[in-house]
């Protein structure tokens, strides 16, 4: 029994998970105090994660129906991530793993984000290829074993969530910035505008936005404040086609490298109707399996911590040790 706690960025998060089954995953979304900003600001982001931590903490409990004896140990996520936001999820798990003297796993985000896929209902066993694409990350990850991956190809400047963010700060559009631009898409055309599809046409499996946005600037400039008005949803459309073109491009290209009997998505992009669709597509064509994670298990949250956690081995916290032997 496992209470994973995740503060990385802008979710206050903590989950109970025991053998890749989710007792319970609480999240609070801190969205609406970022929205004005256009982005998250990392110190409100910290103090409000301070005020959270334990409510959330005590939520996750009680809808898993234990209490703090049942835990065998306490996960957080150490990094990547915004500093002092994970510095209060690591001190609550430290407290916590000192006072009731259970091991602590540290948990890189990242792998979270992989290990969302051990989850049940359908656990994945590795090995399999996933493609990460979230606020903060873009890349594609060979998964041989549960306890890590091997990165195969990364984004060379923005991640592919940061690139939806910032176009739908351009659009005139809320935070964050991937849900609305999908939603508004739905009533655009994808092909009103020939955004760049970047590095398409060169070897390996690395990424870039940083283009497409500029592209995006320079439409929007172009077209005016009325035009953009007028075209909102066809940019939408577009442009949400030339982030899902660029990484479905290289996940065929991954596919076809190497014999991958099975391919997941994880982080918050993952989450995005039309990349679910189109790698949908893809590995049907190729008999590959698809896993897809629940939209909420893609996003943020803790329960993806617990698992990851589970492969990882357990060291007693350096506090509780010294605790011990001055004991
Ligand atoms: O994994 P995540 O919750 O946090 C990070 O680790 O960064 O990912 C957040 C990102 C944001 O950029 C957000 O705009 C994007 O995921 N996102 C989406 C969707 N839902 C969240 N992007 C496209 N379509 C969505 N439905
Ligand atoms: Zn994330």
């Amino acid at each position: 029994m496992i209470l994973a706690i995740e503060t990385s960025c802008d979710d206050t998060c903590a989950a109970v998970v025991s053998g890749g089954h989710v007792a319970s995953n609480v999240i609070s979304s801190q969205a609406a105090s970022h929205a004005a900003f256009g982005g998250v600001v990392p110190e409100v982001a910290a103090r409000h994660h301070l005020e959270l931590a334990n409510p959330i903490v005590e939520a996750a409990l009680a809808e898993a129906g234990i209490t703090l004896d049942d835990l065998d140990a306490v996960a957080v996520t150490r990094g990547p991530g915004l500093i002092g936001a994970l510095l209060v999820g690591v001190s609550t798990a430290k407290a916590l793993a000192a006072a009731r003297g259970l091991p602590m796993v540290e948990v890189d985000h990242l792998h979270g984000h992989v290990a969302a896929n051990f989850l049940e209902p359908d656990p994945l066993e590795p090995p399999f290829l996933c493609l990460i694409a979230s606020g903060g990350h873009t890349l594609l990850a060979s998964v041989t074993g549960k306890e890590g991956f091997e990165t195969l190809g990364q984004t060379l400047d923005d991640a592919a969530g940061e690139a939806l963010d910032k176009a739908a700060r351009v659009l005139g559009l809320g935070y964050p910035g991937g849900p609305e631009i999908e939603r508004l898409a739905a009533s655009g055309d994808p092909g009103a505008f020939a955004f760049p599809v970047a590095m398409a046409r060169d070897p390996g499996l690395d990424f870039s936005f940083s283009g497409l946005k500029t592209a995006l600037v320079y439409a929007a400039r172009d077209l005016g404040d009325e035009g953009v008005e007028e075209r909102r949803a066809d940019l939408a459309a577009s442009y949400q086609a030339a982030v899902v073109g660029q990484l479905t491009a290289k996940l065929e290209r991954a596919l076809d490298c190497g014999e991958w009997p099975a391919m997941a998505l994880g982080g918050g992009v993952a989450a995005n109707g039309p990349l679910r669709d189109r790698v949908s597509e893809i590995c049907a064509a190729r008999g590959v399996r698809l896993k897809l994670v629940a939209p909420e298990l893609c996003t943020d949250n803790a329960a993806m911590i617990g698992a990851a956690a589970e492969a990882l081995e357990r060291t007693p916290h350096p506090l509780y040790l010294a605790w011990d032997a001055r004991v």
